[in-house]
């Protein structure tokens, strides 16, 4: 059952008019379409993490590109998508002469032609596990998608997840992805989400300025926890968004920092050390299990709900 009000579509209206049917009636209607996101448990989240920890300590210490770690980061995220009822692909692509996998993962239902997307790199670079970067971003897309299969989300628009390879040699399987599709397919992404480290130690919270609305959906969901963000200059152009941007794709998405330093007047409205930097681990070894902040991570998991709610509704 779909509610429609003549001439009055917010959510308070929407709202208001559900407030005057019987109880059975709501039971028995559809889900709202503007239903609020779920909490994404972050136990869940740190589950995620610490599989991928365990894949790089049995795969000599990395999930790189190329390496057998990389290729088991996909098969175990591809594995809990597949259970949950996702449609699956995998795409390979080459390079620096090795084989690299996006994986994709479409929750089926909502309108074809109007696709919102969430990605995030897979890969880590050789030094280590990378954990914050981007086993948190991975993590947390991932278990949206499955917040989206335990709920049964039905939502307005169609929604498409994807975990790139490669992103550390250049944003290489983002833009082999984009390349590939045909221009009918790229016209009908309304949204490309981008999450790229959301777990730093000592985190910042910046939101990706490039599309209006996406940004304003973030900031929204930010406010009410009364955090306070900024617009993300420094990852311009820095990570698997910039393809679809250069695309034509209105893009947006979340970073909590990398080896810049925090300012003072960070450190004050986030907490955390001013003059070190959001993430001292950084393209290191250390970028493990302990390279995370749990809040930040929480917060940002759930802003990644927020959105994919919010803009597929
Ligand atoms: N894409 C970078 C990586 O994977 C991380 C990143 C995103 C970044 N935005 C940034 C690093 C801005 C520095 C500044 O390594
Ligand atoms: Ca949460
Ligand atoms: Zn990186």
């Amino acid at each position: 059952m779909k509610l429609s009000v003549p001439g009055r579509t917010t959510a308070a209206a929407v709202i208001a008019v559900a407030g005057l049917l019987t109880t059975s009636a709501i039971s028995s209607a559809a889900p709202s379409p503007t239903a609020a996101a779920p909490d994404i448990s972050v136990a869940n989240v740190q589950a995620h993490l610490s599989e991928f920890q365990s894949i790089a300590a049995s795969n000599g210490g990395n999930r790189a590109h190329g390496s057998p770690g990389y290729k088991a980061s996909v098969d175990y995220v591809k594995g809990k998508l597949d259970e949950a009822g996702f449609t699956t692909s995998v795409q390979e692509f080459t390079s620096n002469g090795k084989t690299g996998y996006n994986l994709i993962a479409d929750w089926p239902g909502g309108d074809a032609d109007q696709v919102v997307m969430a990605g995030s790199h897979l890969d880590s670079v050789d030094s280590g596990p990378g954990i914050n970067d981007n086993g948190s971003g991975s993590a947390a897309i991932l278990e949206t998608a499955l917040t989206v299969a335990r709920e049964q989300y039905k939502p307005a628009k169609h929604l498409r997840f994807a975990w790139w390879g490669a992103e550390e040699l250049g944003l290489v399987g983002s833009s082999h992805y984009v390349d590939e599709l045909p221009a009918d397919e790229r016209s009908k992404i309304k949204d490309y989400l981008n999450f790229d480290m959301i777990g730093s130690p000592n985190p910042g919270y910046f939101v990706y300025d490039d599309d209006p609305t996406i940004e304003k959906t973030f900031k929204d969901f930010y406010g009410g926890l009364d955090l306070t963000t900024e617009p993300d200059e420094e990852g311009d152009g820095r990570s698997d968004h910039a393809p679809f941007k250069n695309a034509g794709i209105p893009v947006g998405g979340l970073f909590s920092g990398a080896d810049y330093e925090k300012t003072a007047e960070q450190a004050q409205k986030w907490g955390g050390t001013a003059g070190e930097p959001f993430d001292k681990c950084y393209h290191s070894a250390c970028d493990t299990e302990s390279n995370v902040d749990g809040t930040a991570l929480d917060n940002n998991s759930d802003a990644v709900a927020h959105a994919v709610w919010g803009l597929s509704a």
